[in-house]
């Protein structure tokens, strides 16, 4: 077997560097950075996918000990404002301390078991429903009825009776946890993503839309259909005309990596030449007899236009500093993936994924949508959440816009997938090289988890 040399495996037609040395602005550094890593051409086995035996080891070795997004610090802004982070059969509440910090707990009273909070809330105190043991907001035994039957519990108290807590930490307005208190810290974990991020400030932002859909297929299944653009010419045929699929840029780092895929910019797998007034009128899904609202000058770039317009779209919000921002940004899906499950996108796509097994389940998965919003004038709160169900299509989210459109296309792949994963002979998936690389990086990752006696801990991008 010949190993592909991934410097020359690339698309035909324009690179995305290529297509940045166009920008009608300057081009910030973060895009101008290229990570190629080929990890190899392995199959990947198809256990991983349809085993109740490889999600078993998932919860032991993975999600009992890496870092994970568990909800933004603006749900929870004011002491006592908790929520409920679950994970296959595992449940933590996320509390905001009085002096202002954040604390995790399992979900769990220390008398007999019974979960502390079923849904999120505020609360003076963590009070159980069952028999009504009490906790302090920081985690301190504070209350137990007829507490002369209890001398036991007294005397054990501080190393048995006050809450475990989690790690916990945030970045850029995102609240992680990691159930492991021994964990290493978040930012070595990060790693450079943080810098990368500087300037699209996701602090800054408001949940506009938050949706979540059950899926019908391993939490894998779902996320992974969100991490390649390769699959946009048979799945989203309707979208190529304005999007260079297969000229997506891909780059692994340690921790996290990124798919960029140029909006406004056409396919090379389209085989007629797509005039910039029609990439504009794909774009804008202007039907054949209507006229377009955007129509593009002889000679002048539909990217360029385009541009023009997100700029004032962003202009109330963001203020002038759009002027200074490139086409790429105005106009690119920036798709990063912090391992395991979470895809915040840069720039203003304003996208957020998270991809979680659906409670205990390895043959279903929760996806979640966030829309993280630039505001004006005083921070909106939170958007209530939408779930939608296995059969509800992500089209009656109406706040995520033409956007449902495409992940109901994407939705409809993912339950055959699973069914033709658990009828296969063929032993594992194959993967493109580099436009699948991120797939493969996701599973390399998860191999080491799968596979340490203890948490792997990072060693830095390179
Ligand atoms: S189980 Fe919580 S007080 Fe009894
Ligand atoms: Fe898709």
């Amino acid at each position: 077997m010949t190993a592909v040399d991934p410097r020359q495996a690339r698309s035909p037609g324009i690179t995305y560097q290529e297509l940045l040395d166009a920008d009608t602005h300057p081009v910030p550094d973060v895009l101008r950075l290229e990570a190629p890593k080929y990890l190899g051409d392995e199959d990947i086995s198809i256990t991983r996918y349809i085993t109740r035996e490889w999600h078993e080891l998932e919860k032991e070795r993975l999600w009992s000990r890496v870092w994970q997004f568990a909800c933004r610090t603006d749900h929870i802004p004011e002491p006592g404002d908790y929520i409920v982070y679950d994970i296959t059969n595992q449940s933590y509440i996320v509390v905001r301390q009085p002096d202002g910090s954040i604390k995790a707990y399992p979900n769990a009273c220390l008398h007999r078991g019974r979960k502390l909070k079923d849904y999120d809330g505020h609360c003076e105190e963590i009070r159980c429903p069952f028999h009504g043991f009490a906790w302090a907001l920081e985690g301190e035994l504070a209350d137990v009825p007829a507490k002369w039957d209890f001398p036991h519990v007294e005397e054990r108290q501080e190393q048995d009776f006050n809450l475990p807590e989690c790690a916990v930490d945030t970045w850029a307005g995102f609240v992680f946890i990691n159930p492991d208190k021994n964990c290493e810290p978040l930012s070595d974990f990060l790693g450079g993503i943080k810098e990368q991020f500087e300037i699209w400030n996701l602090e800054d932002r408001c949940v506009e839309a938050h949706v979540t859909k059950i899926i019908g297929a391993n939490w894998k299944i779902a996320q992974e259909a969100f991490s390649e653009a390769y699959h946009v010419n048979a799945t989203h045929p309707q979208i190529l005309p304005y999007l260079a699929d297969t000229n997506s840029q891909v780059d692994i780092w340690e921790n996290y990596s990124r798919v960029i895929t140029a909006g406004l910019s056409t396919s090379p797998l389209i085989w007629y030449e797509v005039s910039q007034d029609e990439m504009m009128r794909g774009m804008l899904d202007v039907r054949v007899d209507q006229d377009s609202p955007i129509s593009i000058p002889e000679g002048a770039s539909a990217r360029a236009i385009a541009s023009i317009s997100a700029r004032d779209r962003w202009r109330p919000m963001v203020g002038d500093r759009v002027d200074t921002m490139s086409d790429a940004e105005m106009m690119d899906s920036i798709d990063y993936t912090i391992f395991p499950n979470m895809h915040p996108w840069g720039a203003f796509n304003r996208i957020v994924y998270r991809f979680r097994p659906n409670g205990d389940d390895h043959r279903s998965s929760i996806m979640e949508v966030f829309f993280l919003s630039p505001y004006k004038g005083e921070k909106p709160k939170p958007v209530k959440r939408r779930d939608l169900t296995i059969d509800e299509p992500f089209t009656n989210a109406t706040e995520l816009g033409m956007l449902a459109k495409v992940f109901q296309q994407d939705v409809f792949n993912m339950a055959r997938v699973q069914q033709g994963l658990e009828t296969t002979r063929k032993p594992g998936i194959t993967l493109a090289n580099y436009q699948e690389a991120k797939v493969r990086w996701i599973h390399k990752k998860l191999g080491e988890y799968i596979t340490s006696e203890v948490a792997p801990k990072s060693k830095g991008d390179q």
